[in-house]
């Protein structure tokens, strides 16, 4: 990856989608508060392209009170935005008509010469995922999918298909007009620190890798959890559920970067064909709860009789020498007690106890990476208890990372990622065989939901952890669900 000092060279981000949600809650935030932090180039000029009939400076407002809603750094305490609004720039204009394209490569043009943007291009598709297939191909008609002597790149959100067929013809379409260097298909999971953060704990550190194996873990376990329902969400989610929306994608993220074998090099070739051989050796018989918060179905939108999952566990397994008979729990769901992302490696237990333990046995210890919301890592392990006699309880070893640097330090997800697609570094961005091979995982579990032998549909309470049939998968194991990062 690129060191993170140097700014993005000249470019021009155009944003298919601008006056959607995204645009305005995640985008505009995270380039006005990496312009803030110096390391956008001040020629960068953002074109913002969707079918509602703004004017530039309705545009401007629109994602100004993103940035003062959402950013990290907000006006109040950088106070760039007026300077730089008259670098956000509007185009209305449908999709799939032709016409869009040639004002689109006037503009853009037109920037070029007057503003220095290099022809430099990083197209952004954050419209409904219908509309990629028109809009990658009329930038391909148009010619706008290369340019000299610059580069373009394209960025595309998630969902990225909707099962292994679909993301399989969706790559397709994509090269039919994009080289794959070109394309950075964005899972934000990969823009947040604290999941780099499980590189970096890896592979920067000599204590724990000697111990990442089956020789001294008993398990893993991988917790998703949110407090939101389907909200408004319903239209899209009702169609997808829990294993598309958060599986898929974010959570076998995790889960590869968690299982993979340290790359020879950090760069995103080399770091994505290792993730790409943990997909590839994971065992298809998977056993899985599904289950649905009582009162989904009362919600607007959702099919009276939905079958649809809001949260799911899985049990994976990795077959590979290192992994082999290490179970890897992930669960995720929405309407649950609280919202909390984190990763738990739970050590064997010491083979032999030489204490008089009142309980029966010692805890294990257990490695806690605390991806969100108070970040940082916990370790647990056994220390005497002060007195007389030889008594042991847990005690944490604790990092936060807002303690050592600070509370606004942490950038968000979408300004790491954008900045990486500037600076041309596809490390933190999904290849196609990834996002093939992961599908691959999860088809053949929704095939199984889908037919007769299908767990039942479990039902859980809003704000509780979840069903107690995910308490089942781990316990005819002898083991339990555990949150290692404090409450
Ligand atoms: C999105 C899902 O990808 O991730 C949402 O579509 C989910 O359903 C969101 O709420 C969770 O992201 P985060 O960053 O809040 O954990």
């Amino acid at each position: 990856m690129a060191e993170r000092i140097t700014t993005t060279s000249p470019a021009t981000v155009i944003i298919f989608g601008a006056s959607g949600d995204l645009a305005r809650r995640k985008l505009g935030p995270a380039l006005h508060s990496l312009a803030c932090e110096g390391l956008l180039h001040p020629a960068t000029q953002v074109l913002g392209v969707a079918r509602s009939p703004l004017s530039d400076a309705e545009f401007r407002e629109r994602l100004y009170t993103g940035v003062e809603d959402y950013a990290r750094l907000k006006p109040e305490v950088c106070h760039l935005w007026e300077g730089a609004a008259e670098h956000y720039l509007y185009l209305d204009g449908d999709y799939d008509d032709p016409e869009t394209y040639r004002r689109l490569a006037e503009r853009l043009a037109h920037l070029d010469a007057a503003e220095g943007t290099a022809h430099n291009r990083l197209f952004y598709l954050a419209t409904p995922p219908e509309l990629y297939p028109v809009i990658i191909r009329r930038l391909g008609e148009a010619e706008l999918n290369r340019s000299a002597p610059g580069w373009t790149r394209i960025i595309i959100e998630k969902p990225f298909g909707h099962d292994l067929d679909s993301a399989h013809d969706l790559n397709a379409q994509v090269h039919t007009a994009f080289e794959e260097h070109q394309v950075y298909r964005i899972d934000h999971y990969l823009g947040k620190e604290t999941v780099q953060n499980i590189l970096a704990l890896r592979f920067a550190n000599a204590i724990f890798e000697p111990l990442w194996n089956r020789n001294y873990v008993d398990h893993v376990q991988i917790t998703v959890a949110e407090t939101v329902d389907v909200g408004r969400r319903a239209g899209y989610y009702d169609g997808a559920g829990v294993l598309r929306d958060m599986f898929q994608n974010h959570l076998l993220q995790l889960f590869t970067l968690m299982a993979m074998e340290p790359p020879a090099l950090f760069e995103a070739n080399a770091l994505r064909d290792e993730k790409v051989k943990v997909l590839r050796t994971v065992r298809r018989c998977v056993r899985s709860v599904r289950a649905q918060y009582a009162g989904y179905r009362m919600a607007e939108g959702v099919a009276p009789d939905s079958e649809t999952a809001t949260y799911a566990a899985l049990e994976l397994f990795v077959d590979n020498w290192r992994w082999q008979g290490v179970p890897f729990y992930l669960r995720s769901g929405k309407a649950l007690a609280r919202k909390a992302s984190e990763i738990v490696i739970q050590f064997r237990r010491a083979p032999h106890s030489l204490f008089p333990q009142p309980e029966a046995r010692l805890a294990p210890n257990a490695l806690s990476l605390c991806l969100q919301p108070d970040e940082g890592l916990h370790l647990r392990f056994e220390v005497k208890t002060p007195g007389a006699g030889m008594r042991t309880r847990s005690a944490d070893m604790e990092f936060h990372y807002a303690e050592d640097f600070g509370a606004t330090a942490l950038p968000e997800a979408y300004e790491r990622l954008l900045l990486d697609a500037l600076q041309g570094d596809a490390a933190l961005f999904a290849r196609a065989d990834e996002i093939e091979l992961a599908w691959g995982i999860i088809d053949p579990i929704l095939a199984t939901w889908a037919g007769p032998e299908a767990p039942p549909l479990a039902s859980y309470s809003p704000g509780s952890w979840g069903p107690a049939e995910a308490n089942d998968l781990l316990a005819r194991e002898g083991r339990a669900w555990v949150m290692g990062c404090g409450a």
